[in-house]
């Protein structure tokens, strides 16, 4: 069987890359390295012993994909391929909509061209919005603060019209929750461009010497100790639910939205205290104020993945630190 991997080079998408070779699928990966770099494939090569196809394209260019689709026959696409900078999409929300929605229209028609109907998305729980908490699958979705986070609901509801035009598509719809830690080899893991938004490969730069400070945003939430309540996932278990999730829509047909997540809240001082533990290093961090747009809290009602895919995560945040350490470790500088 051979999955099409779209945006395969970043974060997500490379661990998802390792899974599927370990588990003996054949893999094309398509990237245009906007957020990562080639080198990466290699390493995933390296860790599992077995090579991938590598293609330099932008979901967006069709001439490319169609030949990309031309010579391989493609049993099913896990669509990682997008811009996921919250901040980022409130000052360019025109680039957000055009690399993620047009890109993922793009990639949709050309499936169906070749007559390929599989298709997991890699969606997010910001498509929440302000739900009771944890968060269902058959909530209302939609209400969300920022492009980015519109661009995932209106993927999915674009889907959700693929399906309903045309019966015969199968497609899985992931809501991943808080994505952190890395490979254990060391050899894969997040390696941002710039400064980080997110919390954990922040944590990591400031214990590698590279910035000098954590802001905590916010310590006065109504939570346990005041700071910000996430279900943090590890990326290796989330790559393992796109093997559940794969193994789903090569049997079926129909759409389906699942929450990938631990299903437990951690508040960002748990994740600081837990990283000092795995590093064995003091933290430089200071409260400062809170950041427009954060929700107090949120974690997944995971129990549908469980049920319907037969996947659960396994890994808790001690090794979650403990494997971003490692990583950081091994690549002080990033995968160049
Ligand atoms: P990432 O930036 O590390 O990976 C995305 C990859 O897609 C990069 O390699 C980038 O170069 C590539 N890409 C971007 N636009 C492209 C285009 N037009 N054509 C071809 N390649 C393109 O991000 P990630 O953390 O691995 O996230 C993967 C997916 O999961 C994204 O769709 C993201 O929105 C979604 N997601 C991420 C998180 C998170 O916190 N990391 C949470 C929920 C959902
Ligand atoms: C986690 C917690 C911050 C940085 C985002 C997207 C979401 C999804 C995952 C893609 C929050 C706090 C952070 C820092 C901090 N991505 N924090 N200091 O905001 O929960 O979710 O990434 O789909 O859509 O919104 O993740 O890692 O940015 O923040 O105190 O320097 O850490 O306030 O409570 P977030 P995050």
């Amino acid at each position: 069987m051979t999955i099409l991997v779209t945006g395969g080079a970043g974060y997500i998408g490379s661990h998802t890359c390792v899974e599927l070779l370990n588990a003996g699928y054949d893999v094309i990966c398509v990237d245009n390295y906007y957020n990562s770099v080639p080198e990466v494939l290699n390493r995933v090569e390296t860790i599992t012993g077995k090579s991938l196809k590598k293609y330099e394209c932008d979901i967006r260019d069709r001439e490319g994909l169609e030949k990309i689709f031309g010579e391989n026959k493609v049993d099913a696409v896990i669509h990682f391929a997008g811009l996921k900078a919250v901040g980022e999409s409130a000052r360019l929300p025109l680039l957000y909509y055009e690399n993620n929605i047009s890109g993922s229209v793009v990639l949709f028609e050309t499936m169906e061209k070749f007559n390929c109907k599989k298709i997991v998305f890699s969606s997010s729980a910001t498509v929440y919005g302000n739900n009771p908490i944890p968060y269902k699958e058959d909530m209302i979705t939609g209400d969300v603060s920022n492009p980015y986070g519109r661009t995932k609901h209106f993927i999915e509801q674009i889907l959700g019209d693929v399906y309903q035009a045309d019966n015969e598509w199968s497609i899985s719809l992931l809501r991943y929750f808080n994505p952190i830690g890395a490979h254990e080899s060391g050899l894969i893991g997040e390696d941002p461009n710039g400064i980080p938004n997110n919390l954990m490969p922040y944590i990591a730069r400031v214990a590698i010497g590279r910035l000098p400070q954590l802001t905590v945003f916010g310590g006065d939430y109504d939570t346990k100790d005041g700071t910000c309540i996430r279900d943090y996932i590890h990326v290796v278990d989330l790559a393992k639910a796109h093997l559940c999730a794969v193994a789903k829509i090569l049997d079926t047909t129909g759409i389906e939205a699942y929450n990938i997540g631990n299903g437990v809240g951690y508040s960002v001082l748990d994740i600081v205290h837990a990283f000092e533990k795995a590093s064995g290093k003091k933290l430089n961090y200071v409260i400062g104020d809170r950041r427009a747009g954060d929700l107090p809290a949120f974690y997944a009602d995971a129990s549908k993945a469980n049920t319907e895919l037969g996947w659960k995560a396994e890994y808790g945040i001690e090794k979650m630190c403990e494997d971003t350490w490692n990583f950081q470790t091994k690549n002080p500088e990033g995968i160049k």
